[in-house]
């Protein structure tokens, strides 16, 4: 097949995902087809069709490793070659020439269901969810919502805005940015003094934040491939919680796949990920975040619809668990999506 993987961008998850689309690019390229790697932050110059593009801009071989520091995107668009809509027409039309686009970008336009509205307008296949599930995925306060009325526990919440009386939030709790990835702005609170930095920050990463109940506990993941749960993945961070650092420096983090849990704990993940990537209308693949606290109540987190991809991210780990390779994976999340 003709693929476009698109990847990179501006969101603050710019880096990861040029890790996981160079590391899915050379999966498929692996698998004998022919691939586009593009960086929709750069663009594709003057070409406007898959095969034009691939003569000219086509490699062998992809690398991107995740550097410590998370991008500095204002430098990023202060560069010349910053093109300011982030879908040029002649990606689109590079898109559209192709057999398949597959999407390994995370966070912003990419994941929060504008780039898969627009690929439905212009008849692109793409990975993954379609826009509504993408949306509501992405909105950490609205799928909290569908899951609590619908019977899924998620710990209790709030949603802030710039200026909003904090008075009566009760500590601990987690600060995040609503509509965010890769724990970026995310912060644990232990404190009022604390809350009003945590707040600042995780402002500067979205327009209202997620202050939500602190569940003390063991932290688990659950991926979705097409109608079926994956193994499940404990994580257990090497400092603090399972933040940037962790989650993409090699040997931070352990992860055990499957975890070491009871068969019944392990359904019950499974059985209530499903519900979730249900509830929130999601489709082909996805990845479900979980606490449990030490009465083995679960409380779910969130739901990822473009889960990360990169040499140390969890979905691909509890692929392999389960016999699945890599470039298999990729192949198989080709083959849900259409
Ligand atoms: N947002 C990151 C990429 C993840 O969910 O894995
Ligand atoms: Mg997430």
């Amino acid at each position: 097949m003709n693929i476009v993987v698109l990847a990179g961008g501006l969101s603050d998850e710019r880096d990861v995902s040029l890790s996981s689309g160079s590391q899915i690019a050379n999966a498929l390229i692996s698998r004998g087809h022919r691939v586009l790697l593009i960086d929709i932050y750069i663009g594709v110059a003057d070409h406007e069709n898959f095969e034009d593009a691939y003569h000219d801009l086509s490699i062998s071989k992809y690398e991107y490793a995740v550097p410590k520091e998370e991008p500095d995107l204002e430098l990023l668009r202060k560069k010349q070659n910053y093109q300011k809509s982030a879908i040029g027409p002649h990606v689109i039309s590079i898109c559209q020439s192709a057999d398949f686009c597959f999407l390994a970008l995370h966070g912003g336009i990419g994941e929060n269901g504008k780039l898969q509205a627009l690929f439905d307008i212009y008849g692109v296949a793409y990975s993954g969810s379609g826009y509504a599930g993408s949306l509501l995925a992405m909105d950490k306060g609205l799928s909290k919502q569908l899951m609590a009325a619908n019977g899924v526990t998620t710990p209790d919440w709030i949603i802030y805005y710039a200026g909003d009386d904090t008075s009566n939030i009760p500590v601990p709790c987690v600060v995040k940015p609503n509509d965010n990835g890769s724990s970026i702005g995310v912060e644990l609170v232990f404190s009022h003094h604390d809350l009003a930095n945590a707040l600042k920050n995780a402002c500067k990463y979205s327009k209202s934040v997620l202050i939500e109940q602190m569940v003390e506990g063991r932290e688990f993941s659950v991926g979705i491939l097409g109608e079926e749960a994956l193994p499940v993945i404990e994580i257990i961070p090497t400092n603090g919680f399972y933040d940037y650092n962790n989650k993409y420096q090699d040997g931070v983090a352990t992860e055990i796949t499957p975890a070491a849990i009871s068969d019944e704990l392990t359904a019950s993940l499974q059985k209530e990920a499903l519900k979730v990537h249900k509830i929130l209308g999601l489709s082909g693949y996805s990845r479900i975040d979980f606490m449990v606290d030490s009465h083995l109540h679960i409380f779910c987190i969130e739901a990822n619809t473009l889960p990360g991809m990169t040499p140390t991210s969890l979905l691909p780990k509890e692929a392999k668990a389960k016999g699945i390779d890599y470039p298999e994976l990729c192949e198989k999340l080709i083959e849900l999506s259409q």
